[in-house]
């Protein structure tokens, strides 16, 4: 039986703060994951349960196989545990590979030795048994990740190939773009359904209301996008085979999604990045102020990530964000959930946050203030995300 047609031991990872998110999509999607340890978030499945995560988790950042695990506090213990997995097996002809490795409170300090030491492992143990000189090189090598916490040493296989936030819209870049899946992590938190309205009144380059649009008509993050894990045996035929699952599943609801920005450039960016993603005609995007949005519906839901206060060029940031707030207080029943690192966020907007959750943008540590407006007759709130 070749290596990829057993059950094998995998995790997603996923940024902190997230994990919670991670799990209850995992769960949706039939994936059955047991704890978290250090934003891995382990399961177990086949090569198809691969594909299938890759392409359906809109908060992964990746997708790993877990090959081995084990105590190590000398090179020479190291080289012996690497030598004993099967890569022959799991390295397909001709792929190169390329080794990383993040060391933590560890006997072995130095990355870059446990990189080299791993690397010599795999390749002595590849050429002989398969008769080679030496390990090709390719454009895109797998790689494998070794992770030393304490002296127990993890060895995984990434099989995402490009951190899964790139899915394949965003061919410019912003200003201070959010990640994909962050904006995705943050949507799911909220209480926004598709029935509801969204508006992001700092949209930028569109991430959040792009990633609104296809977790509103279920249009998988990874349908434009290819993986790592199609050059293992039989990779082509199940990604093949999980892109017409996708296919297969894509809605095409009426959604009420807005998003403004005061800067021309960035709704031009917006604009095309919907365009690539194909969700151009559920959102609209407008150059505008965000003081001037106003809306007949009720129990709205704004999401947004606004300027920080860190650039010299954004102004008074304080008297921005008590407008911002001015103008959500005018809408009926609406709730908004705000990523910044603005430390006077609360001060300006005069009010505490029902709720707040430390999260990072990229390195910037920030919190979701989370303003809850009065829930809609029928209720949606069941099913949102209460932590
Ligand atoms: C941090 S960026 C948003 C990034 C966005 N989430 C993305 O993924 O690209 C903040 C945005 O707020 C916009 N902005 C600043 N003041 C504004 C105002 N008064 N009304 C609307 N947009 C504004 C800026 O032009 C900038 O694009």
């Amino acid at each position: 039986m070749d290596y990829y047609s057993a059950n094998l031991k995998l995790c997603a990872s996923v940024q902190s703060g997230l994990e919670a998110v991670l799990k209850r999509e995992m769960t949706a999607n039939g994936l059955f994951c047991e704890g978290a340890i250090n934003g891995r978030i382990p399961f177990q499945g086949t090569l198809k349960d691969v594909a299938r995560a890759n392409m359906f988790l809109r908060t992964a950042s990746r997708v790993f196989i877990i090959l081995a695990s084990f105590k190590a506090d000398t090179f020479d213990t190291l080289y012996e545990e690497i030598s004993v997995i099967p890569w022959e097996d799991i390295i397909p002809n001709g792929q190169g590979i390329t080794v990383l490795a993040k060391v933590l409170k560890s006997t072995l300090m130095a990355p870059s030795s446990v990189q080299s030491i791993t690397k010599k492992a795999i390749a002595a143990r590849i050429m002989k048994r398969k008769n080679l000189t030496r390990l090709p090189e390719t454009e895109n090598n797998l790689v494998v990740e070794i992770s030393i916490n304490s002296d127990i040493v993890t060895v995984f296989l990434d099989t995402s190939g490009e951190s899964l936030h790139k899915r394949g819209y965003r061919t410019y870049v912003g200003r201070a773009p959010l990640r994909e899946t962050l904006a995705a992590g943050i949507i799911l938190l909220s209480y926004w359904k598709d029935d509801r309205v969204l508006l992001d009144p700092f949209t930028g380059s569109g991430t959040i209301p792009i990633e609104a649009a296809l977790i509103g008509n279920e249009i998988a993050p990874g349908i434009n996008r290819h993986f790592a894990y199609e050059s293992f045996p039989g990779g082509k035929e199940i990604f093949e085979n999980t892109i017409e699952e996708a296919k297969s599943l894509i809605k095409d609801k009426q959604l009420r999604i807005y998003g403004y920005d005061i800067d021309p450039k960035a709704i031009g960016l917006a604009v095309k990045h919907a365009e690539g993603a194909g969700v151009s005609k559920y959102i609209h995007f407008q150059k505008a102020d965000m003081r001037s949005f106003s809306s007949r519906f009720s129990h709205g839901i704004i999401i947004t990530n606004p300027p920080y206060g860190e650039r010299l060029n954004e102004g008074d940031i304080g008297l921005l964000y008590r407008d911002f707030f001015k103008m959500y207080e005018s809408l009926d029943s609406w709730s908004a959930y705000i990523l910044s690192s603005f430390k006077d966020t609360e001060k300006s907007f005069g009010k505490r946050a029902d709720k707040k959750r430390k999260l990072y943008n990229s390195e910037i540590e920030c919190n979701l203030f989370q303003y809850f407006g009065a829930a809609p007759k029928k209720t949606i709130l069941k099913d949102s995300m209460a932590d």
